[in-house]
């Protein structure tokens, strides 16, 4: 696994320290509205699990599944959702918690479909940002990350569905994914 990445973009005690500080900005933001951590699966599962425990305050949980890229590495615009939440969010402060926003489309996709659900307030942290490939313009309240258009994997991140198990961010190497 290890000899597919080209080089570590992010080491885990980056990671770690980032996601610290994070969690202290939500913390001051939300002291007093126990907000829902929406976590997006699969990717986000390991930034929402440091990210909640380093907020320290009272907090519910939900998550969602969607699925935006089949086996590519590019944004087809088509978002499905694998997964819908669990609960309510009427009336309540909800904090999208994504991995990377690379196009842009399927954040923007979940945004209008969970506005629909009137939410008393909605905002995003995310960890990764690809800005320089947006296609749709989406508003991001909190990024761990910026980072160049290369196509990262770890902490949560897949290439086909692996490497979400390595402990950092790396990137992999182009052969692996250039058709
Ligand atoms: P968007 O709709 O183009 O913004 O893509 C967002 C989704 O694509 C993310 O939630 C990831 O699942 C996936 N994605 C985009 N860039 C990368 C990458 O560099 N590595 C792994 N997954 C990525
Ligand atoms: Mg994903």
């Amino acid at each position: 696994m290890e000899t597919d990445i080209d080089r570590v973009l992010i080491p885990r005690t980056e990671l770690l320290a980032r996601v610290d500080e994070l969690g202290a900005q939500l913390r001051s933001e939300y002291a007093s509205s126990t907000p829902i951590f929406l976590g997006v699966l699969n990717g986000a599962m390991m930034f929402l699990a440091d990210l909640i425990r380093a907020c320290q305050i009272p907090l519910t949980l939900d998550v969602m599944a969607v699925s935006s890229y089949g086996a590519s590495t590019r944004s087809s615009g088509a978002v499905r959702i694998l997964k819908d939440l669990d609960r309510n969010i009427e009336g309540r402060d909800v904090i999208v918690v994504e991995d990377i926003v690379d196009t842009g489309l399927t954040l923007s996709y979940l945004l209008d479909n969970l506005r629909a659900r009137q939410p008393s307030s909605i905002k995003v942290c995310a960890l990764l940002d690809k800005r320089e490939r947006r296609t749709v313009d989406v508003e991001l309240d909190w990024i761990g990350f910026e980072i160049p258009d290369l196509f990262v994997v770890g902490y949560g991140l897949d290439f086909r569905d692996l490497y979400r198990n390595l402990p950092y961010i790396g990137v992999l190497k182009p052969h692996l994914y250039s058709e």
